[in-house]
């Protein structure tokens, strides 16, 4: 009956009925949570080094317990571990088939720590372990980037404000705008890891522990930078995955922003880049269709990423001290987050190096635009004509080249002079793409000697990275 069935969960004993068979379901967390075995087994192994160095396991236990651990994580790995939705989650799974396999020992394990100290080292850990993956990942993108932006240096393409042609530009310089986003990002991550990184072990339930147990030493053993400082905050803090997930919403709006161009330059209309057949998909009625699924889908990612950061800051928002089982629920959107993070950041750092500039149509559309209007207008301030004045000039001879289906570069010398006496052959050197890319030659400019150091200089911070 009753007291037999709950007699296999950990905390039976004050219980005269067994759980409801919808309770026990309804609270378990193991059918997700057991994504995190490999850090719960890590915690546990350090938890027992540290009690058997502290005296309250002797070394047989303390051998005995980690043996039977890495066994344990030798058969999940090769996936011969059956989980019991009975023993709730990742913690209690594990736990009891320690003691099953190595007896009375393995009831020692939890001397000293809770679950709730437990479960806020394993998620940390767990992301950790996946931040070291993303941030590399990351970087795999930002380098293809700028293999890139080093290849079109010198294509020049319309730069856009309101989506209207603003000014030419050149791809690379454009490129260079993705990566400091990205770049941004980086920062943003590595913020958040350095924050992560504090051990909560031997906060125990809430409010600290009374074996003399040794907090550096479990947090050295398994890279913490420290303890963190206060037990009730160590068991109820989740602000690393909140900032994990404000990361990851962030990155996604600047993948879906690329994308979003992406999707832009692949259209008919545009037909700037080609991206290759293996990132498209076809339609199955239309047969000329070849779609940019992957950057539409990245774009559409970045709804549920949003989603998991609310529900964090939902989540946590009216909580009071110490731990509460609501915490839980943080599992679900921070595994989501990092799945998609991972799989965006892949689709992009394999598909952007293999993106296929289309320069003759970069070129035409920059010269459709009047793109060079500007650089005209500060041209004949340059021969001292007021500001206003020249702008009010090359809004005139723009009418005209509109009427007249020319481009400024276009017009012959008399053309221009109609519009003001101050224009001379030297014009043309202003009116061109190339000579209006090469002018804005200063810091953050798209001149292409300027977007060059640019990239030599990302070059060596990625390099600096590896050390
Ligand atoms: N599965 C739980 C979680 O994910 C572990 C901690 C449970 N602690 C407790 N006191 N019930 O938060």
């Amino acid at each position: 009956m009753s007291e037999q069935e709950n007699s296999v969960k950990p905390w039976g004993g004050r219980f005269s009925e067994a759980t409801d068979a919808f309770v026990e379901r309804f609270t378990a967390s193991v059918s997700f949570d057991q994504r995190m075995a490999m850090q719960d087994i890590r915690g546990s192994i350090a938890h027992a080094t540290m009690l058997a160095a502290a005296g309250v396991l002797n070394e047989e236990e303390k051998d005995s317990i980690i043996k039977g651990l890495q066994d344990i994580a030798q058969d999940i790995d090769s996936g011969n571990f059956s989980w019991s939705v009975k023993l709730e989650d990742v913690h209690m799974n594990i736990e009891a088939e320690l003691t099953k396999r190595i007896g009375i020992t393995g009831k020692k394990l939890h001397t000293g720590r809770s679950r709730n100290d437990q479960v806020a080292t394993d998620i940390r850990l767990y992301l950790r372990d996946e931040i070291d993956l993303i941030s590399r990942e990351l970087t795999r993108l930002q380098a293809g980037i700028l293999d890139l932006a080093k290849r079109e240096n010198d294509t020049i393409m319309p730069g856009f404000t309101h989506l209207q042609t603003a000014q030419p530009v050149t791809f690379g310089h454009h490129l260079m705008a993705w990566y400091e986003m990205l770049e941004r990002d980086y920062g943003r991550l590595h913020d958040c890891r350095k924050r992560l990184n504090n051990s909560p072990l031997g906060a125990a339930a809430l409010a600290g522990t009374t074996y003399p147990i040794d907090r550096e030493m479990t947090a050295s053993l398994l890279q913490f930078d420290a303890p963190t400082r206060n037990s009730l905050d160590s068991v109820s803090d989740r602000d690393f995955a909140i900032e994990f997930c404000a990361f990851a919403s962030v990155l996604l709006t600047h993948l879906s922003r690329a994308s979003e161009e992406l999707v832009l330059w692949t259209s008919a209309q545009f037909n700037f880049i080609d991206l290759p057949d293996r990132f498209c998909t076809g339609s199955s009625i239309m047969p000329q269709k070849k779609n940019p699924d992957v950057p539409e889908l990245v774009r559409g990612k970045t709804g549920r990423v949003n989603g998991h950061l609310i529900s964090l800051l939902t989540l946590m928002k009216s909580q009071p001290l110490a731990y509460n089982k609501d915490n839980q629920e943080d599992k679900e959107p921070v595994f989501d987050a990092v799945d998609t993070v991972k799989d965006c950041l892949r689709a992009f750092a394999d598909m952007v190096p293999a993106i296929k500039a289309n320069k003759a149509a970069m070129y035409e559309a920059a010269k459709r635009g009047f793109s060079t209007a500007t650089d005209l207008a500060d041209y004949l301030v340059r021969k001292g004509i007021p500001f206003r004045d020249s702008h009010e000039i090359v809004g005139k001879s723009v009418a005209y080249g509109i009427e007249q289906a020319k481009d400024l570069s276009e017009m012959s010398l008399t053309e221009l002079q109609q519009f003001s006496n101050q224009i001379d052959q030297d014009v043309f050197d202003v009116l061109t793409l190339e000579g209006s890319v090469a002018a804005r030659d200063h810091l953050g400019g798209t001149a292409p000697a300027q977007v060059k150091q640019a990239i030599a200089r990302a070059q060596e911070a990625l390099k600096a990275r590896e050390s």
